[in-house]
């Protein structure tokens, strides 16, 4: 009896996972906006006690740069911003910690929103 159980189980929850999977958007571009929104709410929790994180800010620490400025330095990308944060457990001193790899692909996705065409970095 327990056994017939679980053999229907099995198919159902294939069943459910095919019908989760096409009910999820997965154009590149909501996949994109949720990275964007994540990446928001990471740098909310861990990068607001030193940095602006949104347009026209200013820091609390005024050692570090506003991400205006980061993002809008000539040549970031996406790849610059990544492989920066994939060490920032050791440089500067003062950004002692590790992000986790999907959180680093988060965070350049929305550090990159703060591009503008004709921004000039403060510094
Ligand atoms: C304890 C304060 C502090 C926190 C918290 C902090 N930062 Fe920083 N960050 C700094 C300082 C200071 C600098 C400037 C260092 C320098 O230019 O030498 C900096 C620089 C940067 C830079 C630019 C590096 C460059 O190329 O000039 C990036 C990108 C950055 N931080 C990302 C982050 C992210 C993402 C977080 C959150 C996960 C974060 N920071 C949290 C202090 C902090």
């Amino acid at each position: 009896m327990i056994r017939s159980v679980k053999l229907l189980a099995l198919p159902l929850a294939f069943g459910l996972a095919a019908v989760a999977m096409a009910a999820a958007p997965h154009r590149p571009v909501a996949a994109k906006a949720r990275a964007i929104a994540r990446g928001h709410a990471f740098a909310e929790a861990h990068c607001t006690a030193c940095h602006a994180i949104t347009a026209n800010g200013s820091s609390p620490n005024p050692e570090a740069p506003p991400w205006d400025d980061i993002a809008n330095r000539p040549g970031v990308t996406a790849g610059t911003l990544a492989e920066f944060l994939a060490d920032a457990h050791n440089y500067p001193a003062a950004m002692d910690f590790t992000v986790e790899r999907r959180a680093i692909g988060d965070l350049a996705a929305y550090m990159l929103t703060l591009r503008r065409p004709g921004y000039k970095p403060t510094r």
